[in-house]
Protein backbone atom coordinates (compact mmCIF):
# COMPACT_ATOMS: atom_id res chain seq x y z
CA UNK A 1 0.00 0.00 0.00
CA UNK A 2 2.78 2.64 1.18
CA UNK A 3 4.47 2.25 -2.00
CA UNK A 4 1.43 3.49 -4.06
CA UNK A 5 2.26 6.74 -2.20
CA UNK A 6 3.80 9.63 -3.87
CA UNK A 7 3.88 12.38 -1.27
CA UNK A 8 2.36 12.66 1.84
CA UNK A 9 0.29 16.05 1.67
CA UNK A 10 -0.62 16.26 5.77
CA UNK A 11 0.89 14.14 7.91
CA UNK A 12 -0.27 12.43 11.14
CA UNK A 13 0.76 15.07 13.66
CA UNK A 14 -0.85 18.27 11.95
CA UNK A 15 -3.88 16.05 11.76
CA UNK A 16 -4.09 15.80 14.79
CA UNK A 17 -3.58 18.70 16.21
CA UNK A 18 -6.11 20.30 13.41
CA UNK A 19 -8.69 17.28 15.27
CA UNK A 20 -7.65 19.01 18.28
CA UNK A 21 -8.51 22.67 17.15
CA UNK A 22 -11.48 21.71 15.46
CA UNK A 23 -13.19 20.27 18.67
CA UNK A 24 -12.10 23.49 20.55
CA UNK A 25 -13.69 25.58 18.24
CA UNK A 26 -17.27 23.22 18.76
CA UNK A 27 -16.78 22.52 22.56
CA UNK A 28 -17.28 26.34 22.94
CA UNK A 29 -19.54 27.01 20.43
CA UNK A 30 -22.01 24.05 21.55
CA UNK A 31 -21.25 24.46 25.81
CA UNK A 32 -23.23 22.35 27.84
CA UNK A 33 -25.25 21.41 24.79
CA UNK A 34 -26.21 18.18 23.06
CA UNK A 35 -24.89 17.68 19.30
CA UNK A 36 -25.87 15.15 16.79
CA UNK A 37 -23.12 14.05 14.78
CA UNK A 38 -24.40 12.94 11.35
CA UNK A 39 -21.32 11.33 9.61
CA UNK A 40 -21.15 10.48 5.88
CA UNK A 41 -19.63 6.99 4.88
CA UNK A 42 -17.73 5.80 4.35
CA UNK A 43 -14.97 8.56 4.31
CA UNK A 44 -15.31 10.72 7.06
CA UNK A 45 -15.84 7.46 9.60
CA UNK A 46 -11.99 8.20 10.69
CA UNK A 47 -12.50 11.59 11.75
CA UNK A 48 -15.48 11.30 13.40
CA UNK A 49 -14.08 8.56 15.58
CA UNK A 50 -10.86 11.11 16.47
CA UNK A 51 -12.80 14.31 16.32
CA UNK A 52 -15.98 13.07 19.17
CA UNK A 53 -13.27 12.19 21.55
CA UNK A 54 -12.32 15.44 21.91
CA UNK A 55 -15.75 17.00 22.21
CA UNK A 56 -17.20 17.38 26.10
CA UNK A 57 -20.39 18.15 24.83
CA UNK A 58 -22.74 14.79 24.43
CA UNK A 59 -22.65 13.88 20.97
CA UNK A 60 -25.43 11.55 19.55
CA UNK A 61 -24.47 9.25 16.00
CA UNK A 62 -25.76 8.95 12.51
CA UNK A 63 -24.51 8.26 9.29
CA UNK A 64 -25.58 8.69 5.67
CA UNK A 65 -24.48 6.84 3.04
CA UNK A 66 -24.33 8.77 -0.95
CA UNK A 67 -22.95 8.17 -3.72
CA UNK A 68 -21.39 10.41 -6.01
CA UNK A 69 -17.47 9.06 -7.16
CA UNK A 70 -17.99 5.26 -8.32
CA UNK A 71 -14.64 4.22 -8.79
CA UNK A 72 -13.96 7.55 -10.41
CA UNK A 73 -12.25 10.58 -9.62
CA UNK A 74 -14.79 12.81 -10.98
CA UNK A 75 -17.81 14.37 -9.28
CA UNK A 76 -20.88 13.74 -11.38
CA UNK A 77 -23.20 16.25 -9.36
CA UNK A 78 -25.43 13.27 -9.58
CA UNK A 79 -25.80 11.53 -5.92
CA UNK A 80 -27.49 8.97 -4.88
CA UNK A 81 -28.66 8.67 -1.40
CA UNK A 82 -28.49 4.61 -0.34
CA UNK A 83 -28.32 5.36 3.59
CA UNK A 84 -31.07 8.12 5.18
CA UNK A 85 -30.53 8.86 9.20
CA UNK A 86 -33.30 6.61 10.76
CA UNK A 87 -33.71 8.81 14.03
CA UNK A 88 -35.91 11.65 14.10
CA UNK A 89 -33.54 14.66 13.86
CA UNK A 90 -36.01 17.01 14.52
CA UNK A 91 -35.22 19.75 17.33
CA UNK A 92 -31.60 18.35 17.45
CA UNK A 93 -28.49 20.47 16.94
CA UNK A 94 -26.98 18.56 13.84
CA UNK A 95 -23.50 18.94 12.93
CA UNK A 96 -22.71 16.82 9.63
CA UNK A 97 -19.33 15.63 9.50
CA UNK A 98 -17.74 15.15 5.79
CA UNK A 99 -14.08 14.16 4.98
CA UNK A 100 -13.77 16.28 1.98
CA UNK A 101 -15.70 19.04 0.05
CA UNK A 102 -15.25 19.11 -3.56
CA UNK A 103 -17.77 20.61 -5.88
CA UNK A 104 -19.89 20.81 -2.62
CA UNK A 105 -22.77 18.88 -4.95
CA UNK A 106 -23.02 15.79 -1.91
CA UNK A 107 -23.13 18.43 0.49
CA UNK A 108 -25.85 20.54 -1.14
CA UNK A 109 -28.00 17.40 -2.19
CA UNK A 110 -27.24 16.02 2.20
CA UNK A 111 -28.29 19.79 3.08
CA UNK A 112 -31.57 19.46 1.58
CA UNK A 113 -32.67 16.10 2.87
CA UNK A 114 -31.31 17.05 5.83
CA UNK A 115 -33.46 20.24 6.23
CA UNK A 116 -36.28 19.04 5.33
CA UNK A 117 -36.66 17.31 8.41
CA UNK A 118 -36.81 20.68 10.62
CA UNK A 119 -33.44 20.30 12.90
CA UNK A 120 -32.80 22.86 15.18
CA UNK A 121 -29.84 24.18 13.86
CA UNK A 122 -27.32 22.58 11.15
CA UNK A 123 -23.71 22.82 10.83
CA UNK A 124 -20.84 21.38 8.68
CA UNK A 125 -17.40 20.61 10.11
CA UNK A 126 -14.99 19.13 7.02
CA UNK A 127 -11.48 18.19 7.68
CA UNK A 128 -10.62 19.69 4.09
CA UNK A 129 -11.53 21.70 1.53
CA UNK A 130 -10.70 22.12 -2.08
CA UNK A 131 -12.20 25.37 -2.90
CA UNK A 132 -10.90 25.28 -6.69
CA UNK A 133 -13.20 22.67 -7.40
CA UNK A 134 -16.74 24.27 -6.00
CA UNK A 135 -19.59 24.25 -8.15
CA UNK A 136 -22.56 25.43 -5.49
CA UNK A 137 -21.40 27.82 -2.09
CA UNK A 138 -21.51 25.91 0.81
CA UNK A 139 -21.52 27.56 4.56
CA UNK A 140 -18.51 25.45 5.97
CA UNK A 141 -18.51 26.33 10.09
CA UNK A 142 -15.54 24.46 10.78
CA UNK A 143 -12.37 23.92 8.31
CA UNK A 144 -9.41 21.75 8.74
CA UNK A 145 -7.45 22.04 5.72
CA UNK A 146 -7.48 24.22 2.68
CA UNK A 147 -5.78 22.40 -0.22
CA UNK A 148 -5.11 22.05 -3.83
CA UNK A 149 -6.97 20.63 -6.61
CA UNK A 150 -5.25 17.26 -6.29
CA UNK A 151 -6.82 13.68 -5.56
CA UNK A 152 -6.28 12.35 -2.19
CA UNK A 153 -6.52 9.55 -0.10
CA UNK A 154 -5.56 8.06 3.77
CA UNK A 155 -7.52 9.35 6.73
CA UNK A 156 -10.64 7.68 5.53
CA UNK A 157 -10.54 9.02 1.97
CA UNK A 158 -10.13 6.52 -0.74
CA UNK A 159 -9.31 5.58 -4.04
CA UNK A 160 -11.67 2.55 -5.52
CA UNK A 161 -12.58 1.72 -2.19
CA UNK A 162 -8.49 1.44 -0.81
CA UNK A 163 -6.36 3.77 1.39
CA UNK A 164 -8.55 5.02 3.84
CA UNK A 165 -6.47 3.21 6.71
CA UNK A 166 -3.30 5.26 5.81
CA UNK A 167 -2.95 7.95 9.02
CA UNK A 168 -1.98 10.57 6.63
CA UNK A 169 -3.39 12.42 3.75
CA UNK A 170 -1.30 11.67 0.77
CA UNK A 171 -1.45 11.75 -2.99
CA UNK A 172 -1.32 8.76 -5.06
CA UNK A 173 1.51 7.86 -7.99
CA UNK A 174 0.07 8.80 -11.23
CA UNK A 175 -0.29 5.39 -12.31
CA UNK A 176 -2.44 3.59 -9.75
CA UNK A 177 -4.89 6.23 -10.70
CA UNK A 178 -4.82 5.39 -14.51
CA UNK A 179 -5.55 1.63 -13.88
P1 LIG B 1 -18.30 16.70 -3.98
O1 LIG B 1 -19.73 16.33 -4.19
O2 LIG B 1 -17.62 16.97 -5.29
O3 LIG B 1 -18.09 17.84 -3.02
O4 LIG B 1 -17.59 15.40 -3.48
C1 LIG B 1 -17.44 15.11 -2.18
C2 LIG B 1 -17.14 13.65 -1.97
O5 LIG B 1 -16.29 13.13 -2.98
C3 LIG B 1 -16.36 13.49 -0.68
O6 LIG B 1 -17.22 13.23 0.38
C4 LIG B 1 -15.44 12.35 -0.98
O7 LIG B 1 -16.07 11.14 -0.65
C5 LIG B 1 -15.22 12.40 -2.46
N1 LIG B 1 -13.95 13.09 -2.80
C6 LIG B 1 -13.77 14.34 -3.28
N2 LIG B 1 -12.48 14.63 -3.46
C7 LIG B 1 -11.81 13.54 -3.05
C8 LIG B 1 -10.40 13.22 -2.95
O8 LIG B 1 -9.50 14.00 -3.29
N3 LIG B 1 -10.11 11.99 -2.48
C9 LIG B 1 -11.05 11.07 -2.09
N4 LIG B 1 -12.36 11.33 -2.15
C10 LIG B 1 -12.74 12.55 -2.63
MG1 LIG C 1 -17.40 11.47 1.34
Amino acid sequence: MKNDIKRILIGKEKIQEKVEELADQINSDYQDGNILLIGILKGSVIFMSDLSRKLDVNAEFEFMDVSSYGNNTFSSGNIRINYDVKYDVGNKDILIVEDIIDTGNTLNKIIEVLQSKNPKSLKIVTLLDKPERREVDIDISYKGFEIPNEFVVGYGLDFAGKYRNLPYIAVLKEEIYKN
